[in-house]
């Protein structure tokens, strides 16, 4: 006997167990925890680190013994899995000059950030998309997608998606191509073209879209870097000087994707942003610039090509150093928001 008197409900509760229940009030502390709480601490993966790994892999992975020859940053807080954050991956493609990464096709949702892909083209459901510098390329669910590096460099780029979250919910489908399929390859932009300008939409390929079981995500593939760039030097700073652009679906100005939310982030030098915290999670690319992050209770110190992460309900600042930074920042806020989950504070 320890002393502590047996509670009255104690067999009840033993009762119940057997018989395949539990009871509430033993443990709703548990069912419903008073806050989030993320497992993950947030993490930091240098470039000038990794950037040796991508020279090995690309010598020593042949690209037709493998599906991608990608790299994915992991969180060891995830026991294993191949995981960067809740719900979500990043990872650093590389492409030899002349690889062809097979086509194949998903329920899980993926962009790529072109970082040093200049030669490279992603082919998203038959439409051709570059891959210049700071290029967005949207590879939504169950569109086919294939990758080409036609240039005389080796290529890298930022990958994102969300296959924790969609084998999360054991939603996860995928369907393989054929690696030889000429046709697959041969095809330029396509009705890309329809989406290249703000402001201006094709009610028919609207309509098209609307009615196709693809309705959910952005028809626009593509997003410009060179875009980007321009919109960040126009608009004005928020107070704490940064400047947030959301890339959006032009049909209905929400997220490109029901469950990939991406922004461009340009950070003035010398001003640290706003703390904030959200329920949802990110993943940051380091663009350009250098400068220095404060993720909960840890301190990046960033610089381009850097990848770091913001776990959800992780309080998060960000300042440049040297001169104006730009990040690039892939999140699942969108499924919070379809959710009715989006909660952020700010201090
Ligand atoms: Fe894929």
């Amino acid at each position: 006997m320890n002393g502590t008197p047996a509670r009255p409900d104690a067999a009840l509760i033993a009762a119940l167990e057997a018989a395949h229940y539990h009871p509430l009030w033993d443990r709703y502390k548990a069912i419903t925890p008073m806050a989030p709480s993320a497992k993950d601490a947030p993490m930091h993966w240098r470039w000038r680190d990794f950037a040796p790994f991508t020279e090995r892999a690309a010598r020593e992975v042949p690209i037709e013994d493998v599906e991608r020859r990608a790299i994915i940053m992991v969180n060891p807080a995830f026991g294993g899995a191949t995981q960067t954050t809740a719900n979500l991956l990043g990872a650093f493609t590389i492409l030899n000059p002349g690889d062809r990464a097979v086509p194949h096709r998903h329920t899980a949702s993926a962009i790529r950030f072109a970082t040093r892909a200049e030669g490279a083209f992603t082919i998203v459901n038959g439409r051709r998309c570059a891959m210049r510098e700071g290029d967005l390329v949207l590879t939504p669910p169950m569109c086919w997608h294939g990758h080409i590096n036609l240039g005389q460099e080796r290529t890298a780029w930022f990958d994102a998606a969300n296959m924790p979250l969609v084998c999360g919910l054991d939603a996860s489908f995928f369907e393989p191509g054929s690696r030889s399929e000429e046709a697959f390859w041969e095809v330029d932009e396509g009705d890309e073209r329809l989406w290249a300008g703000a402001g201006m939409v094709a009610p028919a390929a609207v309509a098209a879209q609307a009615a196709a079981a693809s309705g959910a995500h952005s028809p626009k593939y593509h997003y410009p870097g060179e875009v980007t760039r321009a919109l960040l030097a126009a608009m004005p700073a928020a107070a704490d000087g940064a400047k947030t652009l959301r890339y959006t679906n032009p049909v209905t100005g929400g997220a490109v994707m029901p469950s990939l939310d991406c922004y461009a982030q340009r950070l003035t030098r010398g001003a640290a942003t706003q703390a904030r915290r959200a329920t949802w999670n990110a993943i940051c690319l380091v663009v350009a610039g250098s400068g220095r992050s404060t993720v909960g209770d840890k301190t990046f110190n960033w610089e381009q090509h850097d990848v770091f992460t913001i776990p959800h309900w992780t309080w998060a600042s960000h300042v440049a150093a040297d001169a104006d930074a730009d990040l690039f920042i892939v999140t699942d806020r969108s499924v919070f928001e379809l959710l009715g989950l989006v909660r952020e504070e700010v201090r």
